[in-house]
């Protein structure tokens, strides 16, 4: 029997952008139309900061559990600071995920209109530089963000800046991942088969295997981006606006291979987020006979996040995402 071949993923270059817009953007939608993933090199962050952020990332785990400990805010959905093992679980899986995990979200001046629902930050005082690296680069991954919305607005046949109001202060988060050395009887998975929340992830450390996204035909394909590039993928929120013209894909963090089991997996996801009221509402686009209004329900990004944190068990009812 002849098996299908595996599909590929190639990897598209940021910096074509700017000669060829409509070139990139056509490239870039058909991946993420086809696979609700991306892989993009060239995407401008400066290495030298990343390789920075990547040395406190691990200074930070590397401290002992009693003051990673104090960054733990409890009752406010992991929203900021630090989370411990043990507390996300996928939806609908019964085991923990092997990971723990720091937010930083937005700055805000104090006092702003978005202040009741996106916190302030919580940084460690134990790790020198953390602040200034880490806000430096939430925002590179802002600009490399709003790149890319750009790119799928031209795709979407909407005006290269539709995104730019919908994102200002928007609620987008980058996450500091630690997945340590998995020994063979642990149960579960690094990080269970999920779909993101928000409308684009913009994820660096995927080259350490074990991503992988459930393909339209029911196999995993792994990921698996050059040195130093991106990998992007379709949020649900981007799904709902597009009603599933982009489809946010399933993913999952297997555990590794015997030989790399001892070694630690860092990863750093940006979940790019709009501004919290910022109302999804089905794109008129994307609406045909075919593909019928799946949400007609408008919704403005704070509830869906709530209804979905509430899913993770990162929000109790009555709570609040922040
Ligand atoms: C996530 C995620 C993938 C990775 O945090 O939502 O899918 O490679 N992470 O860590
Ligand atoms: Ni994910």
């Amino acid at each position: 029997m002849l098996d299908t071949p595996t599909p590929t993923l190639d990897a598209l270059s940021l910096a074509t952008q700017s000669a060829d817009p409509d070139g990139f953007a056509q490239a870039f939608g058909a991946s993420f139309q086809r696979f609700g993933f991306g892989v993009i090199q060239d995407h401008g962050i400066d290495a030298g900061l990343i390789d920075r952020a990547w040395a406190l990332t691990k200074a930070f785990f590397d401290l002992p559990t009693e003051v990673k400990a104090k960054y733990h805010i409890p009752g406010k959905a992991g929203a900021r600071g630090y989370t411990p093992f043990g507390i996300e679980t996928a939806k609908g899986a019964t085991e923990n995920d092997l990971k723990e995990f720091w937010h930083v979200g937005r700055e805000l001046p104090a006092g702003h209109r978005y202040g009741d629902v996106m916190p302030p930050n919580v940084w460690p005082e134990e790790v020198p530089g953390f602040r200034e690296t880490f806000l430096a680069l939430y925002a590179e991954f802002d600009r490399a963000g709003a790149k890319l919305l750009s790119a799928i607005a031209r795709y979407l046949g909407l005006d290269a800046d539709w995104f730019v109001t919908p994102v200002r202060d928007g609620n987008s988060v980058m996450r500091l991942l630690h997945y340590p050395p998995v020994s063979p009887e642990a149960p579960g998975v690094r990080a269970g088969a999920h779909e993101d929340i928000n409308l684009i992830t913009l994820l660096l450390g995927a080259e350490e295997a074990g991503l992988q996204l459930l393909d339209r035909d029911g196999r995993w394909l792994s990921v698996s981006p050059p040195e130093g590039a991106m990998v992007v993928n379709v949020g649900d929120m981007l799904q709902r606006l597009t009603n599933h013209v982009l489809p946010s894909t399933t993913h999952r963090v297997v555990n590794p291979a015997p030989e790399r089991r001892g070694h630690s997996r860092y990863s750093m996801p940006f979940f790019l987020h709009p501004a919290p009221d910022f109302v999804i509402e089905t794109l008129p686009g994307c609406i045909t006979a075919d593909n019928p209004n799946r949400y007609p329900e408008p919704l403005s990004s704070q509830e869906y996040l709530n209804r979905r944190l509430r899913t993770l068990g990162l929000l109790k009812d009555g709570g609040t995402a922040g």
